[in-house]
């Protein structure tokens, strides 16, 4: 066992302990970004002007109309920058745009001293747009060959040369949506200037080191100038890693030109129309298999749809690249990735980063073709896994096959689906009107930042006299229970009861230079940090406990709160040694660091070890279909997940429900749409609140929700044996899809492959069992009395309609 990874006894890690603000949070104590304004005085309200042009020039801008509405105080555009006037840090996002670049685009922001004379003010700019043409969809952007950013290839042996001899190939489109973030807690930032010009900002951000960066180059200030805060997010998800800067400049811009404290707080539907979300993806593949159903190798291009810029899409597209294997091994693959650029708001991270969009590629490729194969999927999913000593496509060894492996076993047992495949079978050849559907899938996520540089962070513990303990560390809470994580291991560390450790809130002068928290790395990082700081400070006391006890410093335990020396019968409160220290002039503060060892990647060929480990999980779910309406319920889902040996089972096992009903969500329910039409509305977000962008709600929930997490999977890299959790189980969703897919093929005939847009909405579901319906009429056609015609293709998003008799082609064997 490692060092790092080893627990002592009566550890506070591995305890189920509630999230650490769960009181606060249900009791409306919870104070976020936005509560804080309430608080100050003067304070000035941000309101944007946002274009209803998906693309154009700004040709004209006149803000003195605004300046005479009542309350409207000052007018925000290009010209007051002193620094940068750019949102991120590629250079391509234009903070106050002379070109609109999507429906909705903020041009220049008006403050006032409510937010409704804001708006008012607004209301009042005059804007002149010299109209363009736009590209909206991907497939618009495919045939204009609209790309951004970089288009890398990961390969592994000849691809072509093997789909040559393989016994079986199929080809085949794969498109699938993007999602909106939704999180509770809207953008927001409230920024004030203190003495000698330097700013304080509060931020809803993930990465409070780069707001803090983008603020200072948009007031064209030095890091050290600029202080950002998060006390807490409500829900991040990814939306806010990058997004937050933009806003977070412009109420420091409107801070630092008037000298009263600026809030920005975006309103649903702006931020719905103005920030970035999961980028939706489409896949053209090839793929051969041999005889016996084994992947042979896979051909695929990826293209995401970036938006506007190029914000986080180079990695998320390297992560979807990283994942098209998900849990198979692929013998010869070669898979290319490029990023769309298109006119709508610019997408970005969302859990799970491309891993989503690149392992649904391969789920949807062999949920496909194992009817064509005539092997049932979860076999034909089993029969591919990986083995101990395989590589990835790109070059990392695989070490923890028998994770996968035991996991699937367990599935399978406490899911009982020997017995529930029969009863389904049962149920399908006796309902006319309704069928049911049971998939296994698995997941397979690698963990740690794709660009090496990323994963290290820093902490600041500090041992105040009286015994207690204040931790601060660089990773930000958005819900998913770092800072509860967090304690439990300053409290192991120490060995001091969990209530003798508090956790201040995330900002950028206690911690600097810190990575976003994301990538499910949160634990991982800041973990190895505070327990780096808390083991210097432990060390020092064990020196002082030791004078007092008479025995040498490395024979001092300290276990919720007892100091006793190994062969003395004697022990010492903390308290008193606390105490004792502090008279004898130890320092009791320390700065921790951890960087993840063993990590390389090579950008340039798409080769290396970017993971430290890889977070396993298998999902096991039923599905039953409505073939009148394409409605469908999820009945059963059972989850057998790889987090380590927990640091906190209640946080993790919450992680993996939520994860798994958002990426359920995605995948079935969010249908984020756009105006492609060529009028006047043309970008427009036409899903752009909640009464038109459905999301998972209570109903929705599956009604049978087991999750237990793997036994026996101590992780020796990881702090105190632990893993990721907060991306993988959104994953575990593809099991729905796939077994979506299983109802609707069970309304044709044995064989029938389906092909099921995604998200795999009751419409799409409805038209998809028709085809599969289609499919067993002997001459193939649809009795027209049975049920609507399917729909003409629909020039404006070719590529997501279930086009009947396409899929059928599309997939004919070569
Ligand atoms: N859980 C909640 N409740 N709210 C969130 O915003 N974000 C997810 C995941 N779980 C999120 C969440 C995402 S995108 C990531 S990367 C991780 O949490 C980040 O936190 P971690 O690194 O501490 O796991
Ligand atoms: Mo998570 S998408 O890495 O913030």
């Amino acid at each position: 066992m490692s060092r790092l990874s080893q627990r002592p006894d009566g550890a506070v890690v591995g305890r189920a302990l509630p999230h650490e603000s769960a009181e606060l949070h249900v009791t409306g104590r919870a104070l976020y970004t936005d509560d804080l304004h309430p608080r100050a005085k003067d304070v000035l309200h941000a309101w944007p002007v946002q274009a209803p042009h998906a693309h154009a020039l700004v040709t004209g801008l006149r803000v003195a109309p605004a300046l005479t509405v009542p309350g409207v105080v000052r007018v925000l555009t290009a010209d007051d920058v002193p620094g940068t006037n750019d949102a991120g840090i590629k250079g391509d996002e234009p903070l106050f745009p002379s070109e609109v670049c999507f429906h909705g685009h903020a041009v220049c922001w008006v403050l006032g001293e409510s937010a409704e004379a804001a708006r008012r003010g607004a209301l009042a700019v005059e804007v002149d747009y010299d109209v363009l043409p736009s590209t909206l969809t991907l497939a618009e952007a495919i045939a204009a060959e609209s790309f951004q950013g970089a288009q890398p290839t990961v390969q592994r042996g000849d691809a072509q040369a093997a789909l040559e001899g393989a016994a079986h190939v199929f080809h085949g489109e794969t498109e699938m949506a993007g999602q909106e973030h939704f999180y509770l807690e809207t953008h927001a930032s409230f920024a004030r200037v203190e003495d000698d010009g330097r700013v304080f900002v509060e931020s809803s951000t993930q990465h409070p080191t780069e707001t803090q960066e983008i603020v200072a180059h948009v007031l064209g200030l030095q890091s050290s100038e600029v202080t950002v805060q998060c006390l807490r997010m409500g829900g991040g998800f990814g939306g806010k890693e990058m997004q937050p800067h933009g806003f977070a400049a412009v109420a420091a811009l409107g801070a630092r030109l008037t000298g009263r404290p600026v809030r920005l707080r975006l309103n649903r539907t702006q931020d719905l129309t103005m920030s970035g979300k999961r980028h939706g993806f489409h896949a053209r593949w090839r793929v051969g298999f041999d005889d016996e159903g084994h992947l042979v190798a896979l051909e695929a291009t990826l293209t995401s749809d970036g938006g506007w810029s190029l914000d986080l899409s180079e990695p998320v597209l390297a992560r979807a690249l990283c994942h098209v294997d998900n849990a198979y091994w692929i013998p010869d693959i070669r898979v290319t990735g490029r990023v769309a650029r298109t006119h709508k708001t610019s997408q970005t991270a969302f859990r799970g980063f491309g891993g989503p969009q690149g392992m649904l590629v391969i789920e949807d490729v062999l949920g496909r073709c194992a009817p064509l194969l005539g092997i049932e999927a979860h076999q034909l999913r089993r029969r591919n896994f990986y083995a101990d000593g395989q590589t990835t496509h790109y070059g990392q060894v695989i070490t923890q096959a028998d994770r996968l492996e035991r996991a699937w076993e367990q599935v399978g047992v406490e899911a009982d689906l020997e017995r529930r495949r029969a009863e389904l079978a049962e149920f399908n050849a006796t309902h006319e009107d309704a069928r049911r559907g049971l998939a296994v899938t698995p997941v397979k996520f690698g963990i740690s930042f794709n660009l090496t540089a990323f994963n290290q962070a820093g902490a600041l513990v500090h041992v105040y006299k009286d015994g207690s303990v204040l931790v601060n560390h660089g990773g930000t809470e958005m819900g998913q229970g770092l800072h509860t994580k967090m304690l439990q291991v300053a409290a192991t560390t120490l060995g001091v009861p969990l209530r003798t450790v508090r956790l201040a809130p995330t900002r950028t002068d206690k911690v600097p230079n810190t990575s976003a928290t994301a990538a499910s790395s949160g634990a991982d990082l800041n973990g190895g940090a505070v327990k780096d700081a808390c083991e210097q400070i432990l060390g020092r006391l064990a020196v002082v406990a030791g004078d007092r006890l008479g025995v040498p410093a490395e024979d001092i335990t300290v276990v919720d709160g007892v100091v006793s020396g190994a062969g003395t019968g004697e022990t010492l409160s903390w308290a008193d040694l606390v105490h004792t220290a502090y008279f004898a002039r130890v320092q009791l503060s320390a700065a921790g660091y951890y960087r993840t060892e063993g990590l390389h990647w090579d950008s340039s060929v798409m080769q290396g070890s970017p993971f430290k480990y890889f977070a396993h999980g298998v999902a096991a779910t039923e599905v039953e279909v409505d073939a009148f309406t394409g409605m469908h319920r999820t009945l059963r889902v059972d989850i057998v997940h790889d987090v380590g040996d927990s640091l906190s089972p209640l946080v993790d096992i919450g992680q993996i429900e939520g994860g798994f009903v958002q990426g359920a969500g995605w995948l079935t329910l969010e249908d984020l749409r756009w105006d492609t039409g060529e009028g006047e509305q043309r970008g427009r977000l036409a899903t752009a609140s909640a009464s038109t962008y459905k999301l998972p709600s209570i109903a929705d929930l599956p009604e049978v929700l087991n999750v237990a997490l793997l036994e026996r999977a101590h992780e020796e890299g990881a702090v105190y044996g632990s893993k990721a959790v907060g991306e993988p189980p959104l994953m575990l969703a593809l099991s729905v899809r796939e077994a979506l897919r299983q109802a609707c093929a069970a309304f044709g005939p044995m064989g029938t492959s389906v092909d099921l847009p995604s998200p795999a909405t009751p419409e799409a579901v409805f038209w998809a069992l028709q085809q599969a319906r289609a499919g067993a009429e002997p001459d193939g056609d649809v009795d027209p009395g049975a049920g609507p015609t399917p729909p003409q293709p629909d020039p404006d998003a070719p590529l997501r309609r279930p086009e009947s008799e396409a899929a059928v082609d599309d997939l004919a064997q070569a």
